[in-house]
């Protein structure tokens, strides 16, 4: 629980992980005071956090709030390690980050993704086979959302297969929130690091149909990307590209299967399957606490409260998708609702990249599952679903069904 010390410093170990409940520091912080200055586990400092809706636009739009700043700052974080890596793209300015943007947004755009998308519905298709030939109780996150994102983005970027769980281990151990697995980080960072500088390498040299070879040959201008960008991009696709995706489809799922009423919505009308996938989107808490902040570069007001240049500002989307300014009955689940967009992905200048693929693996094993299985539901109570508690993001560990 947050406590507010005599210098009003919310102290936030954002480490709330009770099924997918809304974290009652956050809301806390939201109701009583929507910028707030906040001390996190590791890092030095205080940061500020900004929980509105309209004031996350305006820190996620304004120039004036720098990610570039933050290199070389010990920030305020959630992990003893900072995920981020100097070069990457999450932590660029424009223009720097636009020429990047540019490029890995083509492969992301609609019609890339469309073209994705048979490929991704033919993996849904095995995936649940495999599934179905194992027999009932089966568990959603082992077959289906684990699997699921790991092997289409390796399959963009062609990793071999049998390359593929080491991958994701070191993924994992980089969200890991806990002092003891520092080392561990600090390793599995470098260790990936090191397997991309060669693979890149090697697709420069020889490159092929896949992601890291079109970004390794494409041309903005007279520029080409660099090995350490290219290096640094490669993971970051990796990374943020199967990992946030899996526990998506698991806690939808899991939202759908605890939710009678909803589910025998869109059970009866499945055409309505987008639309509820936006606004489960918008109303799961997908991560604990917050993930990169900015660097206020000059004095700036946001709802009466005086921002210092040089200040570190971190925002909560996960605030600003229960604002009630902007979302009536925010703390509804309301698959008729329309309107407002959500912040799951990120605003501005650094929104998800991904978001096109995301949609449409969520639409894809959702909506298989609806389809095939007319009457999944959870093989236990879900007071017994056990959920994650050491990462960044919040996810149950199993989830298993009968059908
Ligand atoms: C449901 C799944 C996903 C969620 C919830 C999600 C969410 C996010 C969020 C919140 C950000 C950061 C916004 C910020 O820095 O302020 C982000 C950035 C990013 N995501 Fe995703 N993401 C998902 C899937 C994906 C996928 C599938 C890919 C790649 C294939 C991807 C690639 C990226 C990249 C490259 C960035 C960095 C963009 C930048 O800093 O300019 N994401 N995502």
């Amino acid at each position: 629980m947050a406590q507010e010390t005599e210098n009003t410093v919310w102290n936030c170990p954002f480490d709330y992980a009770e099924a997918l409940e809304f974290d009652p520091t956050l809301r806390r912080i939201m109701t009583e005071e929507p910028v707030a200055r906040i001390r996190l586990p590791y890092g030095e400092g205080e940061a500020w956090l900004v929980t509105r809706y309209e004031d996350v636009r305006t820190v996620t739009t304004d120039r004036r709030f720098s990610r570039h700043a933050i290199v070389g700052r010990d920030f305020p974080r959630m992990t003893p390690e900072p995920i981020v890596q100097d070069e990457a793209i999450n932590v660029m300015d424009p223009p720097a980050n636009s020429r990047l943007r540019s490029l890995v947004s083509k492969a992301f755009a609609p019609k890339q993704v469309e073209r994705m998308r048979t490929r991704t519905q033919h993996v849904v298709d095995e995936l649940l086979d495999r599934m179905v030939e194992d027999g009932a109780p089966g568990d959603l996150m082992e077959n289906l959302a684990s699997p699921l994102p790991l092997t289409t983005i390796c399959e963009v970027l062609d990793i071999p297969e049998d390359e593929r769980a080491q991958l994701r281990h070191y993924a994992r151990t980089m969200m890991n929130t806990s002092l003891d697995n520092k080392d561990n980080a600090i390793r599995a960072k470098a260790e990936m690091r090191e397997y991309f500088t060669e693979l890149t390498a090697r697709r420069r040299q020889d490159p092929g149909e896949d992601l890291i070879s079109a970004l390794a040959t494409a041309r903005v201008g007279d520029e080409v990307l660099d090995e350490k960008e290219l290096t640094v991009m490669a993971m970051v696709l990796l990374i943020t590209g199967q990992d946030t995706t899996t526990y998506e489809i698991a806690n939808l799922s899991y939202t759908l299967l605890t939710r009678p009423k909803e589910l025998a919505m869109l059970r009866q009308h499945p055409e309505a399957l987008p639309q509820a996938i936006e606004e489960m989107l918008r109303f799961i808490p997908f991560r604990k606490g917050v993930g990169i902040p900015r660097v206020a570069l000059e004095d700036v007001e946001l709802s009466g409260v005086t921002i210092r240049a040089g200040d570190i500002v971190h925002v909560s989307y996960l605030t600003a998708n229960r604002d009630g300014e902007k979302f009536d009955r925010p703390d509804e689940l309301d698959f008729s609702r329309e309107g407002t967009s959500h912040m799951t992905f990120g605003w501005g200048g650094h929104h998800c990249l991904g978001a096109p693929l995301a949609i449409t693996e969520l639409q894809s094993a959702l909506g298989t599952l609806l389809r095939r299985f007319p009457e999944l539901r959870l093989a236990k109570p879900a007071e017994e679903i056990r959920w994650n508690t050491t990462s960044i993001w919040r996810y149950p560990l199993a989830l298993p069904v009968v059908w």
